[in-house]
């Protein structure tokens, strides 16, 4: 099989972490027998410094005529004071909704290797497996009017029916296949869209009678998210609340790091690692590429059927971990400081490690 994909490395670590995520599904491709076209285009910061705009059409047009695309991060500060529709965040945004990517889903699971990575207890952590979905496409990053002048600033969140209802139908068809438990946060107590959210919510609830439901409010999520965060399976959210929350969950795994995405639409999907583009350790070796490496497996599994593929990728993090070797973002005392290209090194090996020993039927971690 061959497959074509669009890499936009971005800005900052994206580029590093691209460059890595890359050389795993190289790898896999060849364990596989899988032909990778890859096609690189600028976005973000990158893109502005050479064509004076974040988001060319070549770029979008590139993704389109690709099966599948991966994105690094975008921004920094050098672009920061830019008018908003120039900000490499704003191209982002257009990629997302030009491509119709309303799902974003981003798994929280725990490595126990690092498990004394996260600043919460381990009583609190073990046994935790969540999954934030996110809408992507809609709410108050798109809704107009939009603006700001002298004295007054203003965005406005709006939804409507379809968006949230086919949203919600992709959790619970999700929680199915999990452990049937969706919980549902919004702000109703406050936000009528928040409201309405709710109310259709529960509606597509009767089709998934089978699927426990469970409204919370944002406020509340946030604290239970830390507090006890093997009460939730999927939580269902908006897009605002989502983007605050899947960086809540990125402490359950220990780092920003580590979270890995895939934004899902009907037709075009894309992968990216949850965090951006790190100025503060960019260009110096230091960046996780665990989050982006783990999104390729996201890739294979969601936009090839490749399910083996992707759960050797992760088997071979998780014995990267397991093997004590930590980027500076998950260290602890006792274990070995590495580089994002010795990472990335050792994920290679194992992956090919595990490739021989399932060959041989001797599968072990
Ligand atoms: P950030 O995620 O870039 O960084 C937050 C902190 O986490 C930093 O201390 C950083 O060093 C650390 N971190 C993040 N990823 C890491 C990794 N892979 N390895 C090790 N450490 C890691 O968030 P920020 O600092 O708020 O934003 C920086 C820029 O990135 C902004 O311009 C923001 O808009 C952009 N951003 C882009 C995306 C994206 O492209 N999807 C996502 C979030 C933020
Ligand atoms: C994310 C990021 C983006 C978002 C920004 C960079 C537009 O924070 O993917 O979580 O807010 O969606
Ligand atoms: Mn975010």
């Amino acid at each position: 099989m061959s497959y074509k994909i669009t890499l936009l490395p971005g800005d900052g670590i994206g580029v590093e972490v691209t460059e890595a995520a890359v050389k795993v599904m190289n790898e896999v491709a060849d364990k596989f027998n899988l032909t990778l076209e890859f096609k690189t285009e600028l976005i973000g910061g990158s893109s502005y410094e050479k064509n004076g705009s974040p988001l060319t059409d070549e770029t979008l047009q590139s993704c389109y005529d690709s099966d599948a695309v991966f994105l690094g991060a975008v921004g920094g500060p050098k672009w920061e004071s830019l008018p908003h529709n120039l900000k490499p965040e704003a191209a982002l945004l257009k990629l997302r909704k030009s491509l119709g990517l309303f799902a974003n889903i981003r798994p929280a699971k725990i490595y126990e290797p690092l498990i004394d990575s996260s600043t919460l207890k381990k009583n609190v952590l073990l046994g935790t497996d969540l999954i934030v979905l996110r809408e992507l496409t809609g709410g108050i990053y798109f809704g107009t009017p939009r603006g700001f002048d002298e004295n007054r600033g203003w965005n406005t969140m709006e939804y409507s029916y379809e968006e949230v209802e086919r949203i919600t139908r992709i959790a619970f068809r999700m929680a199915k296949e999990r452990n049937k438990k969706v919980t549902s946060v919004d702000k109703a107590n406050v936000l009528e869209v928040s409201q309405f959210w709710r109310n259709i919510v529960h509606k597509v609830h009767n089709e998934f009678k089978d699927v426990e439901l469970n409204d919370m409010y944002v406020d509340n999520a946030a604290m239970q998210i830390v507090r006890n965060p093997k009460q939730f399976d999927v939580i269902l959210t908006s897009n605002l609340f989502g983007d605050i929350l899947s960086d809540i969950a990125g402490m359950i795994t220990g780092s920003l790091g580590m979270l890995p995405s895939a934004s899902i639409g009907t037709k075009y999907s894309l992968y990216e690692p949850v965090h951006g583009s790190a100025p503060d350790i960019a260009g110096q070796n230091k960046a996780n590429p665990l989050a982006a490496i783990s999104s390729a497996a996201m890739m294979f599994n969601y936009s090839f059927g490749l399910q083996k593929a992707a759960e050797i990728i992760d088997s071979a993090i998780e014995k990267t971990l397991a093997s004590g070797i930590r980027t500076r973002d998950i260290y602890s005392e006792g274990t070995a400081l590495v580089s994002t290209e010795q990472m990335t090194g050792a994920v290679l090996e194992n992956i090919n490690e595990i490739y021989h020993s399932q060959a041989l039927g001797v599968f072990t971690l």
